[in-house]
């Protein structure tokens, strides 16, 4: 692998710091699990204290830059350039209920483009990680998206919108359509890992409608760095204003695109 540049290492550093919390915290859930009170309190002190630490650690190596952060939203920085845009604890449902699968995501945003980006599983200590132009890379192994053709071999990571949402029956209806011509869909509840599995090639697209920019800034630039394709559902390139992505490999984005409009042209009509 080339060495990592200074600007990776300010950010790997930093998720590795918050993931020690983190990893502690996910120690104590499982106890909290059975208790009456549960460990729903205790989780968003555990994402605070990830926030806290990953602020501190960033803002210190480059003071001037501005931040996006999930929790603490949006604070302006000296430097008109550059932004932090982070989600400390990306799949909090599965943290809270005990499961192994959450991440924490840190895209850095410059004159208005993802321009770096990690995304680290601290249970499988999985450290993904891309520079614009240089490759992506899961610890020292450099990542590729799947070469797979045929949408009958495809398997699709998807993340389910709530009930209430006004994305609701679009989902479903690309879901039911995907369901039928893939070999199957997981729905495993972090973006962020969503998007790094594209681009290590372990799952071969990923879609998910109302996203938010910390969900998706480090993964999409993974998966372009791994040499995937990153849209938003209408095949632009507004998949951070928007919230809507599709990130695939380069054989089956396009009729995968045609298959979610199809499918949410038709829910429109319904
Ligand atoms: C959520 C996860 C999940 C996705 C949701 C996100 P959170 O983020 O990424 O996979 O389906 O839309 O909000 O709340 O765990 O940080
Ligand atoms: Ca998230
Ligand atoms: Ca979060």
């Amino acid at each position: 692998m080339p060495a990592r540049s200074p600007i990776l290492s300010v950010m790997t550093a930093a998720a590795l710091k918050a993931a020690r919390g983190l990893l502690r915290d996910f120690g104590e859930v499982e106890q909290l699990q059975v208790s009456v009170k549960g460990p729903g309190d205790f989780v968003s002190n555990a994402d605070l204290k990830a926030e806290r630490t990953l602020k501190q650690e960033l803002g210190r190596a480059r003071p001037g830059y501005a931040m996006l952060f999930e929790e603490g939203g949006a604070t302006p920085g000296t430097d008109p350039r550059h932004r932090w845009i982070v989600d400390p604890l990306d799949g909090t449902t599965n943290f809270l209920h005990g499961i192994p699968h959450f991440s924490i995501s840190i895209g850095l945003e410059r004159d208005g483009e993802i321009v770096a980006g990690v995304v680290y599983d601290p249970t499988r200590d999985e450290m993904f990680s891309a520079e614009k132009g240089a490759g992506a890379y899961v610890n020292d192994r450099r990542l590729r998206v799947s070469g797979r053709r045929r949408m009958d071999e495809a398997l699709i990571a998807v993340g389910a919108p709530r009930v209430h949402s006004p994305v609701h029956a679009m989902h479903n209806a690309a879901l039911e359509a995907m369901s039928r011509a893939t070999a199957g869909t997981r729905r495993f509840g972090s973006a962020a890992l969503d998007l790094a599995y594209v681009a290590a090639g372990r799952y071969d697209a990923f879609w998910e409608f109302g996203l938010s920019p910390w969900d998706i800034a480090a993964g999409l630039l993974l998966v372009k760095e791994a040499g995937g394709y990153v849209t938003d559902l209408s095949g632009g390139y507004a998949m951070m204003e928007s919230g809507n992505i599709l990130a695939a490999n380069d054989h089956l984005h396009l009729p995968l695109a045609a298959m979610i409009k199809d499918a949410v042209r038709g829910a429109a009509a319904a």
